[in-house]
């Protein structure tokens, strides 16, 4: 199987870089798994870390270096280097300093793994994929953001919660920006092939009313933020989802995932943003067109604006 002998690459040794190796080691997403990070006793420390837990999971090697030669041979290259939000930071207030931080990091990492995928994780996730599309000539098939992966795992949670069945049986999208103006596709939400909206309780009555809709769509949005306020940082979650993205690819499972694509948006020009997507070997196979309602449509054009807005200010 192509898992077997595939390599992933990770840059940044952070919570996330190292939580995502974590996640994918223990589900056997790569038989090489490479940390790069400019923090030498960190990434190597990290990388011993779970070198040594790799007997209780599925084989592998895993490096760790600060040279850049470490993702010499990636099929998949996943950023997560930037900086850090704060505690009441949007994730677009790191804009300034993710971006700069692309113009370094991306071109030695081209030249080291030049075929790779790269997916990128670093935020804000959907200007970031935008300006390092743009500055290093990738075709955008192969480069993309993980998107509204997480939040759409978010939102299946807490609907899954709220409806007392499993998550797995929750189709649910949560498409836009990944951030403060993103959008839940409510209207082409199911359960078990059920509209979302007829879904019924054991008393009968209707579960997902206006109010829930809203309450839950609320938290999910804030759900960094709730995180970040307890703990200082959020991994896990997104940990998960970026291994299950580089599975997809590595797998070529052609799974549906709400990654950050770059689209022609009407009205707005050209963004990365989140909208359903079939990811293969070759990245980005291709966009899913899931139907939306007027309130959802104009909620999109607004996240689309404003993920424009911002790449624009930054000039992305
Ligand atoms: C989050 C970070 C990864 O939403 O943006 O948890």
């Amino acid at each position: 199987m192509e898992t077997k002998t595939s390599k992933v690459s990770i840059v940044g040794a952070g919570a996330v870089g190292s939580t995502l190796a974590y996640a994918g080691l223990m589900r056997g997403f790569a038989r090489t798994v490479a940390l790069y990070d400019i923090n030498k006793a960190k990434v190597e420390a990290e990388a011993l870390d779970l070198a040594q837990g790799i007997q209780f999971m599925p084989e592998a090697t895993v490096l760790g270096s600060n040279d850049v030669g470490v993702v010499e041979g990636s099929d998949v290259v996943v950023i997560t280097a930037g900086a850090k939000q704060q505690p009441g930071q949007s994730r677009m207030d790191l804009a300034g300093a993710t971006i700069s931080l692309m113009d370094k990091v991306l071109p030695p990492l081209l030249e080291a793994a030049p075929d790779a995928i790269y997916i990128l994780v670093t935020n804000p996730v959907d200007v970031v994929t935008y300006a390092a599309i743009k500055k290093s000539g990738m075709d955008p098939a192969h480069m993309f953001g993980s998107g509204t992966v997480l939040d759409s795992s978010r939102l299946r949670h807490e609907i899954a919660r709220e409806c007392d069945v499993a998550v797995g049986n929750v189709h649910a999208y949560i498409a836009g920006e990944h951030g403060d103006t993103e959008v839940a596709l409510w209207s082409s939400a199911t359960i078990g092939g059920l509209p979302l909206n007829e879904w019924k309780g054991r008393d009968g009555k209707v579960v997902m009313t206006e109010d829930v809709r809203e309450r839950i769509h609320h938290d999910v949005m804030r759900s960094a933020y709730t995180i970040i306020e307890g703990k200082g940082a959020t991994n896990y979650a997104i940990g998960a989802a970026g291994a299950r993205i580089v599975e997809a690819v590595l797998g070529d499972q052609r799974r549906v995932l709400p990654v950050s694509t770059l689209i022609e948006y009407p009205g707005v020009g050209e963004v990365c943003m989140s909208l359903p997507a079939v990811v293969g070997r070759n990245g980005i196979e291709h966009q899913v067109q899931v139907p939306v309602d007027d309130a959802e449509r104009a909620a999109l054009d607004a996240s689309a604006a404003s993920i424009r807005e911002t790449a624009t200010r930054f000039g992305a």
